[in-house]
């Protein structure tokens, strides 16, 4: 019999959600179209069945009652992101009050149910009048929503994060070409992942201006997608491959935020290559008398890790080529390949889901190891859930495959905290079936079930059991039960 995991009584138990994904009220009340509703209404086909996000899950009106959802699934957390082209329909400028009253609700309902708010300033939904992160406006205009946020809801919001998973929105808007603004140029992808980054590093140092140093576990931090990058065989070629991906998609962004600096190997390659990004490439500022530079680094007060699925490289890419399965078909390969560096294989020991993204809690403990090896600071575990085609049936969702991920990855959580990490919370994605991107609606990650005609809410099996692990803070399990 395994022991239960006993979480710290402070533990944040919370789920995430992201603005696009949830609120819908895509023109209401004065707000501007982002990149992502201007995509979704010109290439309807490349979203599956043809979904949008106009309504999404009409949080925008039904917010009062998911706060509700939240306190009976006891949570003390609760990460969501802020719409920029709802506060700022043009990017920068006039300011929407209407968009300011809708988040001062939410975040003071939040507040009254003892829920504490972790503020994302951008997931994805750039705002259409910006245009793209290759801008040469956007860094101030970044810089005057961030002040605008900081200084709004500052006082109220004592966790933030910048930006959701800067890697996957370059590399699909960028680089796979699959996201908007759908460009296929890895040059431009690094200088749009370094522009995100440095503007990133600017925010991090306006919030510390404003609000100071903060409170150990609260400040201002990132949340980024870290997928380990393990080599499809025991070949030196595939140790490579996998070397080189891991530098590009995990280090490249992790040093940067942590250490303040690019790490030197990748940089060495990208500028061989001639694809090395052009501006400031050093983010650190001078150590603090006395203190080490690692204390006076101006990045993160707190990580966060968005963990979904670990990748498998093998040097053998003869092509370049991209495809997501967005069908949930487990016939439809996933495709990443980029022509003599590397290509992602599945796992041949590997579990998978329907859209088949591997479920390896395993891989999570060791992001968190990295972390702590690379500088100890708060973390949270900003994002972690499955997809499923969940179904609702008599009145129930039966989704103990859900319960026995978020089980598996948890105890990963736990893991890793007895070894030093330190973890402070976990947001499961996600609070409710939303928008999935690409994936439209057929993919669920909610513990809420949200019916696509009335966009009832329906609390899964996993929600009791989540509302359970709550209050409680211990976990038992496994749950015997295997994905899809
Ligand atoms: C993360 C995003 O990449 O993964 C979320 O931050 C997203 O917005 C989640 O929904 C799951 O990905 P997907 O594509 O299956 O919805």
């Amino acid at each position: 019999m395994i022991e239960p995991c006993r979480f710290p009584p402070d533990f944040v138990w919370g789920t995430a959600t992201a603005a696009l994904q949830i609120e819908g009220a895509a023109d209401l009340d004065g707000k501007g179209p982002s990149i992502w509703d201007d995509f979704c209404r010109r290439f309807p086909e490349r979203i599956h069945e043809r979904s949008h996000p106009e309504v999404a899950c009409d949080h925008y009106h039904r917010w009062a009652e998911d706060v509700g959802w939240m306190r009976r699934l006891g949570h003390s957390g609760y990460r969501f992101s802020l719409s920029w082209p709802r506060l700022l329909p043009q990017g920068r400028g006039a300011v929407n009050q209407a968009g300011l009253d809708f988040y001062d609700r939410l975040v003071d309902a939040l507040l009254e149910q003892g829920i504490a708010p972790n503020v994302t300033l951008y997931h994805w939904d750039l705002p259409l009048a910006l245009q793209s992160w290759e801008n040469p406006e956007i860094l101030e205009a970044w810089l005057e929503y961030a002040e605008l946020c900081f200084r709004h809801f500052g006082d109220r919001v004592k966790l933030w994060s910048t930006l959701n998973e800067p890697g996957w929105s370059t590399m699909h808007g960028y680089l796979t070409g699959l996201h908007p603004p759908c460009q296929r140029d890895p040059r431009r992808a690094l200088q749009v992942a370094h522009n995100l980054l440095w503007a990133h590093s600017r925010a991090v140092a306006l919030y510390h201006r404003i609000w100071g140093r903060p409170e150990p576990g609260q400040g201002i931090g990132i949340a980024l997608n870290l997928s380990p990058v393990h080599p499809a065989s025991d070949s030196p070629q595939d140790a490579e491959a996998a070397r080189l991906a891991d530098g590009l998609l995990n280090r490249w962004f992790l040093e940067p935020v942590l250490l303040g600096r690019y790490p030197e190997e990748v940089l060495e390659f990208l500028r061989a290559c001639g694809s090395a990004p052009r501006g400031h490439l050093d983010f650190a500022e001078p150590a603090s008398q006395g203190g080490s530079a690692a204390d006076s680094n101006p990045t993160v007060d707190w990580l966060g890790v968005n963990y979904y699925l670990p990748h498998h490289a093998t040097a053998d890419a003869p092509t370049t080529d991209f495809h997501l399965n967005i069908s949930g078909d487990p016939q439809e390969a996933s495709r990443f390949s980029i022509q003599g560096l590397f290509r992602f294989v599945q796992n041949p020991r590997g579990r998978y889901t329907d859209w088949n993204w591997e479920v390896d809690p395993d891989s999570l403990h060791e992001i968190l190891l990295r972390i702590r090896d690379l500088r100890r600071l708060p973390v949270y575990v900003t994002e972690n859930g499955i997809g499923l085609p969940d179904r609702l049936c008599e009145g129930q969702v039966e989704d103990s495959s859900r319960i026995a991920y978020v089980t598996g990855h948890l105890q990963a959580v736990h893991r890793a905290m007895q070894e030093g990490v330190d973890v402070r919370g976990y947001y499961m994605w996600s609070l409710m079936d939303n928008f999935s991107w690409l994936n439209g609606y057929r993919k669920r990650y909610g513990l809420l079930y949200v019916d696509r005609q009335t966009l009832q809410r329906t609390p899964k099996r996993s929600a009791s059991w989540f509302a359970e692990l709550a209050r409680t803070g211990v976990l038992h399990g496994p749950e015997p039960a295997s994905p899809s």
